[in-house]
């Protein structure tokens, strides 16, 4: 398994199968409107390679006739956009204030603890990195996290089902 640095330093080359997808996504868009593509090219993108990186930025500009700015500012807005290498599974835990008043900050401490890795690292199976993201709008079930790509919620956590999540996801 490659480190963070390792992986934040490959190069990368869009397969044909992806270029036909974007090709596609602009392709709902009107003409002149390939910026409207933006958003879904880069969850393609993301879903390719885990993250979005300055180098894959770069060549959606290109491919969308964008300066490569107008596709940082959009990718740096939504956080659901990760700017770094990450796990398989990214666990993102709240820590808005109502989740911290009922233990977020010591389920993530737990997290962190149990997979052996800190906040935005990866394990060395390649499965796991977690961070903390801004309020979920789940704060009646807090303390919350979410996993993509389909942002499942799993709420009321305790150091128990996270336990037990964390090993479903192994065995997935
Ligand atoms: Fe955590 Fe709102 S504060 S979901």
């Amino acid at each position: 398994m490659l480190s963070v640095t390792e992986i934040e330093k490959q190069e990368i080359t869009f397969s044909a199968d992806l270029l036909n997808k974007m090709g596609e996504i602009v392709g709902r868009y009107p003409e002149g409107k390939q910026k409207s593509a933006l958003l879904p090219i880069l969850h393609e993108v993301q879903a390719v390679y885990g993250w979005v990186s300055p180098e894959a930025m770069d060549k959606v500009a290109d491919f969308l006739d964008l300066q490569s700015i107008e596709v940082y500012e959009v990718a740096t807005f939504y956080s659901m956009y990760f700017l770094r290498p990450q796990g398989k599974y990214v666990l993102e835990v709240c820590r808005t204030g109502p989740c911290c008043l009922v233990g977020a900050e010591k389920i993530m401490d737990y997290i962190g603890e149990k997979l052996g890795v800190k906040e935005g690292e990866i394990t060395t199976d390649g499965l796991f990195s977690y961070r903390g993201v801004e309020c979920l709008a789940a704060c009646g079930y807090a303390p919350v996290l979410q996993i993509g790509p389909e942002y499942t919620f799993y709420e009321n956590l305790t150091t128990e089902s996270v336990d037990r999540l964390i090993e479903e996801l192994k065995n997935r």
